[in-house]
């Protein structure tokens, strides 16, 4: 390897004058990454859509991270092995993550698989500023969705190590927010609460999403019947963590 290729050394960080209090009085608003996981065809992309949507007519300033779409730039050489997964996870969270320092409200919306890659950029982003949300469709219902026809290509074995068929989804122990499916209330990985019959388990679940105090590391379920509800819960968990005002006492 020539002096060229090596990983820099000789590099030491510049401090901006401008810092994360200055850029969230500015914008009026906590930079943030809402980081979503779960299988392909969960609804992720559709749900951060919402989301961005919602938020922008607040007047507040949010982007769009999506797995698939980083993967014709940023993480274009780079395929589906699990060091490869670790990779674009790992490029999706730094983006994030200078997003997140620039005072933006970042979804990013990809399977991430790996609990280890996950909890990585949680650690590279400031705490409580990284949330992350279980879009927790089962298998069986992303896979008779399934929008790009890939399920069936990979049951065909025309796809090799496509996640929840023959390669490894591994569901977050304590997501900020965990987000079920009206059809789907019984998920294995849905906390106790949510094995009460469905009615009551909604019941619960507004109560946890509604206008109440929220401590700081709360974990909450929402049960919805559409990606939009689940958009709003998300806007909810938000506001809760006093994440859509700029910073008091200023
Ligand atoms: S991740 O695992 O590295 O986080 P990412 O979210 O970027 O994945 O990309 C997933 C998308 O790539 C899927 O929505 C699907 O469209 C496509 N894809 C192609 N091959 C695979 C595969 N083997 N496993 C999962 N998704 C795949």
């Amino acid at each position: 390897m020539g002096p060229l290729n090596q990983v820099a050394t000789n590099v030491r960080w510049h401090h901006a004058a401008v810092g994360p209090e200055e850029r969230a009085q500015r914008l009026g608003q906590r930079g943030v990454v809402v980081w979503l996981t779960g299988l392909s065809g969960a609804g992720k992309s559709t749900i951060a859509a919402r989301v961005d949507a919602r938020l922008h007519a607040r007047g507040r300033h949010s982007y769009i991270l999506d797995g698939d779409n980083l993967r014709f730039g940023l993480c274009r050489d780079l395929g589906f092995s699990p060091e490869d997964r670790a990779e674009n996870v790992r490029r999706l969270g730094e983006a994030a993550r200078l997003l997140q320092d620039a005072g933006l409200i970042v979804l990013v919306a990809a399977i991430s698989p790996y609990r280890e890659d996950r909890a990585r950029v949680r650690e590279r982003v400031p705490a409580g500023h990284f949330l992350e949300v279980f879009v927790d469709a089962p298998l069986a219902v992303c896979e008779s969705r399934d929008p790009k026809g890939l399920y069936r290509r990979a049951r065909a074995g025309e796809i090799a190590g496509f996640s929840g068929i023959d390669a490894p989804y591994e569901p977050p122990d304590a997501p900020d927010l965990h987000l079920l499916f009206h059809a789907d209330a019984t998920s294995p990985h849905a906390p106790v609460d949510s094995s009460l019959p469905h009615a009551e388990a909604a019941e619960a679940a507004e109560e946890v999403t509604g206008q109440g105090p929220a401590t700081d590391g709360e974990r909450r379920v929402a049960v919805g019947a559409s990606p939009d509800e689940h958009a709003a819960a998300i806007v909810a968990l938000l506001e809760a963590r006093g994440l859509l005002v700029a910073p008091a006492g200023a």
